[in-house]
């Protein structure tokens, strides 16, 4: 069990490791270039280390020296047949996004993942994997573990997408990359581009729909990457440095792709007081210093076309706007039940832990009320974002609070004690 204490003071600079979803795609990139890439400040958490694992057993090399990944691709075609299954552990991202490449190869694969993402829905990457004349088993559910059988008859297809994903594009456009012709994909609503923005893949607009194509001539070559600081790691201290009076936190070298943003957008419209400095792009991917001061915020709507764009940030956002003037309410963000938990239900219990008045929807929930129990002891559901939400919030209570299963947050951010330790005092 872990304990939280009341802080009163948040100050200083942080500079926090690499980008998550960026940390993936430079890992899979590299492993699919021909010869060595390097990656700078690559996510440290377990998600990017299944990635990571999952490429060695394909055939790839690689090594970790003074802060640099050194990894040697296999070039197109050139993966070795793995002598067992991949684990996916964790990670979605890595599950789904790793389908695209495995639904191409000439040689049977397995994928397996944990508990948890053993349960979270596969179909969404099966179905248009399919439509390609991939040959996906997936288990009863259509979950993982999944096998990957060669075929000999891959095509290319036109898709759109039913559901705002970014695996679900990513795993179609990583597959695309095997392929003579292009492959389309259609987004109604735009989720995170980074695959789009790495590959510099050819992007068009029509009707509001933005059409993502893809073809061998997109294939990686060796690079050298460097991932931003996680935006979604950094939004856990920006709403702590928001909520506690007099604060003045500076945040180096945080993603700001436009794709990721929307947190920093809708914490300013609630009043946060959020300052960008020192904006610049490094390999088409856009970063800057934040500095973050304390901040009275109030309540707003936030509509459903930023939804995608906030998705892994709702967690957190909710804690602000549990401080924040009138009620939180979130709704037509279905897809947070489809997360590491079902991100409703573990949100909605942990409220109702502190005494408030919860209503629970479908896709969403609103909090109503003040807090009554002054001894909360929250459970993570083994979600890094809950086990952090409820961390930064426990930092603002009167007698702070406790959690049960903390240690999950080394999916995504290893050292966030630390990082709290040094820009706090009690
Ligand atoms: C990710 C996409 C999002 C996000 C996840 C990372 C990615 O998932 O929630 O943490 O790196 O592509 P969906 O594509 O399921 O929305």
């Amino acid at each position: 069990m872990q304990e939280f204490y009341k802080i009163n003071k948040v100050a200083g600079e942080l500079t926090l490791p690499g980008d998550k979803s960026i940390s993936h795609r430079s890992v899979i990139f590299s492993c699919l270039a021909d010869g060595v890439s390097t990656i700078k400040n690559l996510s440290n958490g377990e998600d990017v280390k299944s990635t990571m694992s999952c490429f060695k057993k394909l055939g790839c090399k690689i090594e970790q020296q003074d802060g640099l990944v050194k990894i040697t691709g296999k070039g197109f075609g050139n993966f070795t047949e793995p002598k067992e299954a991949l684990d996916a552990g964790n990670s979605g991202t890595t599950a789904r996004l790793i389908s695209g490449i495995l639904a191409v190869q000439k040689f049977k694969t397995v994928v397996a993942g944990d508990e948890s993402l053993s349960k979270r829905p596969m179909k969404r990457v099966i179905e248009p994997l399919e439509l390609m004349g991939g040959k996906i088993k997936a288990s009863e559910g259509m979950t993982l573990p999944m096998e990957y059988y060669p075929s000999e008859n891959i095509n290319v297809i036109s898709y759109e997408l039913p559901v705002a994903s970014a695996q679900v594009k990513s795993a179609i456009l990583l597959a695309g990359l095997h392929l003579e012709a292009e492959t389309k994909v259609i987004e109604k609503i735009p989720s995170r581009n980074h695959t789009e923005v790495m590959l510099n893949l050819p992007v068009t607009h029509s009707e509001g729909k933005t059409i993502i194509s893809v073809s061998k001539k997109n294939y990686p070559s060796p690079a050298d990457y460097l991932a931003p600081s996680d935006i979604s790691t950094a939004a856990f201290f920006i709403v702590l440095a928001l909520l506690v009076k007099d604060s003045r936190l500076t945040l180096k070298n945080v993603s700001l792709n436009e794709t990721r943003t929307g947190i920093i957008k809708v914490l300013q419209a609630m009043g946060g007081k959020i300052e960008i400095l020192n904006q610049r792009k490094i390999s088409g991917e856009s970063l800057g210093d934040l500095v973050i001061y304390g901040s009275r915020l109030k309540n707003i709507t936030i509509g459903e076309e930023i939804i995608p764009n906030i998705i892994d940030e709702i967690p957190i956002l909710s804690a602000a706007g549990l401080f924040a003037e009138g009620d939180f309410i979130i709704t037509k963000a279905k897809e947070l039940r489809a997360k590491e938990s079902d991100r409703i239900s573990a949100l909605c219990s942990n409220y109702k832990e502190l005494g408030l008045d919860v209503e629970e929807y479908e896709d969403g929930f609103l909090l109503h009320g003040k807090i009554k129990n002054n001894k909360p002891v929250f459970e993570s559901f083994g979600d890094h974002r809950i086990a952090m939400t409820f961390a930064i919030l426990s930092l603002v209570l009167d007698n702070g609070g406790k959690m049960n299963s903390f240690g999950c947050v080394s999916i995504s951010n290893p050292d966030f004690l630390q990082q709290l330790q040094k820009i706090t005092r009690q």
